[in-house]
């Protein structure tokens, strides 16, 4: 038999496979990733903290597979707690990583594929693939090899992209032809190789309605899907943040904050795990999924009703009676704690820059629901600011490259209209509008 008929791939399926699993054997994509995991900063951080949280909290047993498994990012801390680790994984180079980070505590390492595992039926608790799905359009044949080494009432955690966030997006707000990045041509960091985007880019995004069929069809049961990305960026993409002050240079900025300001740090993951990772998939790109390996298509089937209805009620526009209605943790203490995040300047100022994705859509987000009045009084300022320092800076921009001073604003032959309108701006607004007194 074929590799291609073992794995029940098609051609393209085996190409990109190849790709995604070949790519991660060079030395120097480990030296890259391992670096990156090492120094642990910024977005990085926070992708690390959140994801191995919800990989340790959703956790069955004493005995977990790591499939896919790297230098060890998600059973490393594991094996250090006393779990009995098997962590498998296509590339020597990210193991040897591991066992060089692992030292002296124990787990056991093994080359494989994780599509075809060499390990007996009900061998394991949890199978634990943090990363990995995401690269694999044969999501559903694999999740069936990996709930075959899982014991009954075992546990499957992995992540997978959100096809109803795009869904979601695309309707309410469109989104441009190339948000997906798909056709671009990429320059390895690693190799410094062209690479073909639609490898190199790919990442497998699942419906909810996919998912519960999956585990319908597999014998599975969903315990629970945590969308996350709201704050995260690099290959999580929130869709709702593009073209908002969401998506511009000073997001990035902010976000480099996270290691060195630790109540920064909290609120971002305080509002990946207590306000994405309580909605419907539409809310965030990414998201960890936790299924059981028991059959129960009733449960599957009210999971996903209920799905339904939150994923309608935030359509409708995001209220807190409706959306504590579907989920009771958002209760009082939640909407205190939110606020208290708040509280804190540099949290405000991220606050506000994701309130901006909800501003030309006034009904999509009533905030007086959720805000103390300090706080709403706050971000509405900053917002009115905000509007006037665009009106007058694009007004500005308008009298600058006025015809009638197209070669009169020049001195030894340089153009000085270049920046004239920053300087006017302020003069413009402190001095002729009082704005900010
Ligand atoms: C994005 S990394 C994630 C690593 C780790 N789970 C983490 O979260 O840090 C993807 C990993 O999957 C591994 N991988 C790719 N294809 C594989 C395959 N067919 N079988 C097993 N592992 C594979 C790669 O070698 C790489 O270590």
């Amino acid at each position: 038999m074929n590799e291609d008929a073992k794995t029940g791939g098609t051609d393209a399926q085996e190409t990109l496979i190849r790709w995604k699993t070949d790519y991660w054997k060079d030395p120097a994509v480990v030296e890259i990733y391992s670096r990156l995991m090492r120094e642990d900063k910024g977005v990085t951080r926070l992708k690390n903290a959140l994801e191995v949280g919800l990989c340790r909290e959703h956790l069955a047993g004493e005995r977990i597979l790591d499939i896919g498994a790297g230098t060890g990012r998600a059973s490393l801390p594991l094996a250090r707690e006393g779990f009995r680790v098997t962590a498998i994984d296509s590339s020597q180079a990210m193991l040897d990583q591991y066992r060089a980070e692992a030292g002296e505590t124990p787990v056991e390492l093994r080359v494989g594929d994780a599509r075809l595992l060499e390990f007996a039926d009900g061998e394991f608790d949890t199978a634990l693939g943090l990363n990995v799905l995401v690269h694999f359009p044969n999501w559903r044949d694999i999740l069936a090899e990996w709930r075959r080494v899982v014991r009954a009432g075992g546990r499957l955690v992995f992540d997978l992209y959100s096809q109803d966030h795009v869904d979601a997006v695309q309707r309410s707000v469109g989104l441009p032809p190339d948000w997906s990045h798909r056709d671009k041509r990429f320059v390895s960091k690693a190799t410094g190789e062209v690479v073909d985007g639609s490898l190199m880019a790919y990442l497998n995004r699942v419906r909810a309605t996919e998912l519960a069929e999956a585990a319908d069809a597999l014998g599975l049961s969903i315990v629970a899907v945590l969308p996350y990305g709201a704050v995260i960026s690099g290959s999580d993409q929130n869709l709702w943040r593009l073209n908002t002050l969401a998506d511009q240079h000073s997001w990035e900025r902010l976000l480099t904050w996270l290691k060195a300001d630790a109540r920064l740090f909290e609120f971002g993951l305080f509002l990946e795990r207590e306000v994405a990772g309580r909605l419907a998939t539409p809310a965030a790109d990414h998201c960890m999924v936790v299924l059981e390996n028991v059959a129960d298509p009733a449960r599957n089937a009210a999971w996903l009703m209920w799905h339904r209805e939150l994923s309608a009620a935030l359509a409708c526009g995001i209220r807190h009676a409706d959306l504590a209605a579907l989920v009771p943790a958002f209760d009082a203490d939640w909407k205190q704690r939110l606020n208290r995040h708040l509280d804190w300047p540099r949290n405000r100022v991220l606050f506000h820059l994701l309130w901006s994705c909800f501003w030309d859509h006034p009904d999509s987000l009533t905030l007086e629901d959720f805000l103390e009045p300090r706080h709403l009084e706050a971000m509405n300022l900053w917002r009115r600011h905000w509007q006037m320092d665009q009106a007058t800076t694009s007004a500005l921009r308008a009298f600058r490259d006025a015809p009638e001073f197209a070669g009169r604003l020049e001195y030894a032959d340089i153009d000085l209209r270049g920046g004239l309108e920053y300087e006017l701006t302020r003069e413009v607004l402190t001095e002729y509008f009082r704005a900010f007194g």
